[in-house]
């Protein structure tokens, strides 16, 4: 950890306005600023950030922390360097204690086995016949295998972990940098990746972050790929982002394989990047925006790879980047393309790329026969659905126009049915999100603290008490000083005694900056929901006092009511 004293001086001398103000445009509302949320898209302002405690909070999505919880989603940096970016941003130079040395020691050296690996599976090659036919025979040349630092893992069960013990490192230390597993039989550790082909990942800094292995024949699992290690997190990283950062600052291309990745590379186009075996996050998204401003989703062109599509869609636009599809006909897949049409070919694709609608109007156009009435009114209506989904008004006439003429309707009509939609629709959201009100209240699905719905009172009490002294950290010194009758065990869900705890712990100057490492993002958002829920109140101790009497009876009245339910069981049974 990072001492309590520097994330002062970090969070002190960066001012959550004017840290904020670098990437939202706020405005001033009373003692508060507000301005758009840059976590998600909306159109009127409900991101605020408040100047008294150092805190942000969206009502919109929800999210909320402090600067360091800021740079962390902003920036897509974990707490360790959200804390170096902004002491970087303030001139400060940061001195770890022990704790922290240990994991940024556990990351050094995974970071160092993964380059040994990767020299060593490189290397492999060489005297591998059968790997070298397989590269050649799906067309990677020399060059590409080289640029990539592609490489091959025997069958061998024993080769890299062998290697590696001579280099010194332990079988717990290749367990967890991925590169072996430990056999439950004999203990001992044996090679992850075998007989595959190994394509290394790197980041943006040049580190070989993981794996990624092919296998060669026809033995499944197709793919094996590092889990999340010390050094990396797959829902955060993105396959040859290292190469592409300097090719993308309009366009950048979005895979789904490896192989994709590679072929386009090798014909030129250096801007393509792939998600590493998962479905599209919105942490990639966000990753994605630092370098480019539009995304062409070129996926596999199979039902699977089209409904991947849509939501990598969903997740890009959401994050505020221009999106094209692109549609591949007659491959499978980019990689596939490029080897059947060539470099031209792909290039016509991506100046052809589609927007959501034109690419979904085109799939209307091919499955209905627009020849017959029957087929009209169908595509019709599915392009109305459609057009309804767009949410700028001028957008929405052009496609109103290109539906007009191309299914011979009226545009007039279209756009009738279009806003009729349109309003059926923000009414459902409206009842839906009133719904969602209604059992937020009560508890239901919360799962932040999905013990809430147990018992509400209670809850309420524990969060007031949880919220001033979030608010007013010296209730913290008064707790401790045991000035209240109020320990740990006095609340009722696990996630209050948690947050009970860690004030409790962190004493009277306590810091939300601090919480970042024990918290993740959405806790984070609900520690400050507390917080300014408490806004206007003055210091109170008598409310305070209250609020532990609430909670002392609440928690009371749901022990006696368990009795009362077992005690009728007995009686129940006895009879
Ligand atoms: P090939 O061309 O057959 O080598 O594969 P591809 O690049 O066309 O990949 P495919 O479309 O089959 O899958 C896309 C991506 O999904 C791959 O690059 C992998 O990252 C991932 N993937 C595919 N199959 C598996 C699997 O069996 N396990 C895991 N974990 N990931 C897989
Ligand atoms: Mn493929």
């Amino acid at each position: 950890m990072i001492s309590k004293q520097q994330i002062d001086e970090i969070k002190y001398r960066n001012d959550i306005e004017d840290v904020i103000s670098q990437y939202v445009n706020l405005k001033r509302a009373g003692s508060n600023t507000n301005g758009l949320c840059p976590f998600h898209s909306e159109k009127s302002p409900s991101f605020t950030v408040y100047k008294s405690s150092q805190s942000f909070y969206c009502f919109g999505c929800g999210a909320g922390g402090d600067v360091i919880t800021f740079i962390m989603k902003a920036e897509n940096l974990d707490y360790r360097d959200a804390l170096e970016f902004l002491a970087k941003r303030a001139g400060i130079t940061l001195i770890e204690d022990d704790r922290d040395r240990d994991q940024g020691m556990r990351r050094t050296r995974v970071l160092e086995m993964n380059r040994e690996a990767a020299r060593f599976f490189h290397n492999n090659l060489k005297n591998s016949p059968e790997a070298l036919q397989y590269l050649s025979q799906r067309g990677l040349d020399g060059a590409t295998i080289k640029h990539f630092g592609l490489g091959y893992a025997t069958e061998s069960f024993g080769a890299l972990t062998d290697h590696m013990h001579k280099l010194g490192y332990t079988d717990e230390e290749l367990k967890t940098a991925f590169l072996a597993g430990i056999s439950q039989k004999s203990g001992r550790a044996y090679d992850y990746f075998r007989k595959r082909v190994i394509f290394p990942i790197i980041n943006t800094s040049g580190e070989v972050i993981a794996f990624g292995g092919r296998i060669i024949d026809d033995t499944k699992p197709k793919y094996l790929n590092t889990s999340d290690t010390p050094a990396f997190k797959k829902s955060k990283n993105l396959f040859a982002l290292n190469y592409a950062k300097n090719y993308c600052a309009e366009k950048m291309i979005l895979c789904e394989g490896y192989m994709d990745v590679i072929a386009l590379h090798a014909a030129g186009f250096q801007n393509a990047v792939a998600t590493l075996g998962t479905a599209l996050t919105p942490d990639q998204a966000r990753l994605m925006k630092k370098y480019t401003k539009t995304v062409l989703i070129s996926y596999d062109s199979d039902e699977a790879g089209q409904k991947a599509a849509d939501r990598a869609f969903a997740i890009l636009s959401e994050a505020g980047l221009e999106t094209r599809i692109l549609r591949m006909n007659g491959a499978k897949d980019p990689d596939e393309y490029i080897r059947k049409f060539g470099k031209v070919g792909f290039q016509k694709i991506i100046d052809g790329g589609l927007t959501r609608f034109d690419y979904k109007f085109a799939a209307i156009l091919a499955e209905n026969d627009i020849s017959t009435t029957e087929g009209r009114v169908k595509a019709a209506a599915l392009a109305v659905e459609e057009i309804a989904r767009t949410s700028s008004t001028v957008e929405r006439d052009i496609y109103i126009g290109q539906a007009s003429q191309k299914l011979n309707v009226p545009g007039e009509s279209i756009k009738r049915d279009v806003e009729k939609l349109i309003s059926l629709r923000r009414r459902k959201v409206q009842r839906e999100q009133h719904d969602k009100i209604v059992l937020d209240s009560q508890g239901y699905g919360d799962r932040v603290n999905p013990d809430k719905i147990k018992n509400l009172r209670a809850n309420a009490a524990e969060e007031t008490i949880l919220g001033i002294m979030l608010k007013f950290p010296e209730y913290i010194g008064m707790v401790n000083k045991g000035e209240f009758e109020l320990c740990e065990e006095d609340f009722v869900s696990e996630f209050s005694r948690r947050v009970f705890k860690a004030l409790t712990e962190a004493g009277e100057d306590f810091d939300l900056g601090t919480l970042n490492s024990e918290f993740n993002e959405s806790e984070m958002s609900r520690l400050v929901k507390m917080q300014i829920a408490r806004e206007g109140l003055t210091v109170n101790p008598v409310l305070f006092k209250d609020s532990i009497n609430t909670l002392r009876e609440a928690k009371q009245h749901s022990e006696l009511s368990i009795e009362d339910i077992i005690n009728k069981k007995r009686k129940q049974s006895n009879t």
